[in-house]
């Protein structure tokens, strides 16, 4: 049966284990001087990417190439689509190519799920409008297991996710991932950019949980999906909502700083990211590729982790 990505409700803790665990493998693949195995020869994994994006492609497609797969990427200003073609005759069109999985980022949400319904390749959720991005939780999940060495779930740990949570498919599934594992998820943001309905965990006060946290995880604000001024002004974002040096300051030496990119500096983060003692940035961007090999792995591999073993020729 084909196995499809979309979200973290559907991964389930079982499934976000079982790759967390199989990251550990690829992060090793990934220190080797030659970071290249064979698993997935013979595979074709198709980016179809209709927004912007830069850490998610390219760490999919090295993910792909590192488990030599082949790779097609999908160029939507040079495509059919522009002559009229519809969605489902590109996907079908592509399809027959023979693709093993589609990796979709998507202006709209649900349109993986969508897309699901017109193929039987693999689908893997690369962000779909304001509604999911599985992998970048899943990144941010192996970032702060590695970071604390928290292999055993997340009990007890204090996250604050701060920002524009309103527009953003990555606090929808990195909140979700942190509580599954156990964490004490507290979303911080305006009013008007927390969601309609959201949980009792929510405040507008980042100063009030700025003691007691573990990790703070900053929004990017989404300007580019805000219709109307949801905020007075940047400056007033930034003092009231940014990680400023005077906040900074006040942050224990063990609190993990992490951002999904790309960063407004200046707005949400006035600071230099590496003069912070927890900035673990960096990091998210480096495990996503070793996440995103796990993805994969775990989608279209032969099941034995054997496969890992051997060097590929470049
Ligand atoms: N975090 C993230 O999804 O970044 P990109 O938009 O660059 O892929």
């Amino acid at each position: 049966m084909t196995r499809s990505l979309l979200s973290i409700s559907e991964l389930g803790v079982a499934g976000v284990g079982r790759i967390l665990d199989l990251a550990d493998h690829m992060a090793e693949v990934n220190r080797r001087p030659n970071p290249k195995v064979p698993a997935l020869r013979g595979k074709t994994v198709c980016n179809l990417f209709f927004e912007d994006s830069t850490r998610t492609r390219l760490s999919f497609e090295t993910a792909a190439k590192r488990l030599s797969a082949d790779t097609m990427t999908f160029a939507v200003s040079q495509s059919s689509l522009n002559k009229g073609e519809s969605l489902r005759d590109t996907i079908e069109t592509i399809g027959a190519m023979g693709v093993d999985a589609f990796v979709i980022r998507h202006g709209s949400s649900g349109a993986p799920w969508q897309l699901g319904q017109w193929t039987t390749a693999s689908v893997v959720n690369a962000g779909d409008g304001w509604h999911a991005h599985p992998t970048q939780a899943l990144l941010d999940m192996y970032t702060v297991r590695v970071a604390l060495n928290r292999r055993e779930g997340f009990d007890g740990l204090r996250v604050a996710i701060v920002g524009d949570v309103k527009h953003s498919r990555v606090a929808r599934s990195t909140s979700a991932a942190f509580r599954l594992l156990g964490a004490d998820v507290t979303l911080v943001a305006p009013r008007t950019l927390l969601p309609p309905v959201h949980d009792e965990h929510s405040t507008s006060d980042l100063d009030d949980v700025l003691d007691d946290v573990d990790v703070v995880y900053l929004l990017r604000l989404q300007r580019e999906r805000m219709s109307e001024a949801l905020v007075p002004t940047l400056r007033e974002y930034t003092n009231r909502f940014g990680l400023t040096p005077a906040r900074a300051a006040r942050l224990g030496k063990h609190v993990l700083v992490m951002h999904p990119g790309p960063m407004n500096r200046g707005v949400e983060i006035a600071v230099d990211p590496a003069e912070l003692p927890g900035n673990v940035i960096t990091q998210q961007v480096t495990n996503g590729i070793s996440v995103r090999m796990a993805v994969l792995f775990d989608l279209l591999g032969s099941g034995s982790e054997s496969s890992l073993a051997g060097g590929a020729d470049g």
